[in-house]
């Protein structure tokens, strides 16, 4: 297996995003990929560069066995340079990317997170920022499910 570079990306970097990064890591980890497989996330904005991930979405993650540390961080050119796979959470941090891309072969590493899901149909991971406890445990159900699947795909 080559090694292989994947970047999460969601539109503040404090919940969606840092909590892929998260569960990402920890299945590679269990795998025992972790020299294999670089993991980083970012936000397609500024909002809240430095901040560990929101609070609530840490208490979240924390009840299912996940400690998340990340600090938030705008995507930057580079990023399209330096990762292989570059996955978006909803349809306008796809946008977003596509836009920010510098060129064709960096569009064409940019993907749904979605794709990779197999138990769940929804075709994006909601924002949860705005709303109640649900839509932080909605978002780790998706996140584990595609996560699986990427390892699958990855490995
Ligand atoms: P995220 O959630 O994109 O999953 O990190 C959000 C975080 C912050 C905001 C919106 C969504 N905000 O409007 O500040």
């Amino acid at each position: 297996m080559k090694n292989t570079s994947i970047l999460f990306v969601c539109l503040g970097n404090i919940c969606r995003s840092p909590m892929a990064e998260g569960i990402m890591k920890t299945y590679i980890q269990k795998a025992g990929l972790t020299h294999k497989i670089h993991i980083d996330s970012a936000g397609t904005h500024n909002y809240h560069e430095g901040e560990l991930p929101d609070a609530r979405m840490r208490q979240h993650a924390f009840q299912r066995g996940y400690d998340l540390t990340h600090r938030s961080r705008p995507i930057k050119t580079e990023d399209f340079d330096n990762f292989d796979l570059i996955l978006a959470m909803d349809d306008s941090n796809l946008s977003d990317l596509m836009r920010k891309a510098p060129t064709v072969e960096a569009q064409q590493k940019i993907k749904r997170i979605t794709d990779y899901c197999s138990r769940h149909t929804l075709d994006h991971v909601p924002d949860p920022y705005y709303g109640g406890a649900e839509g932080f445990n909605l978002v780790i159900d998706l996140l584990e499910d595609a996560c699986e699947g990427l390892l699958k795909a990855i490995k």
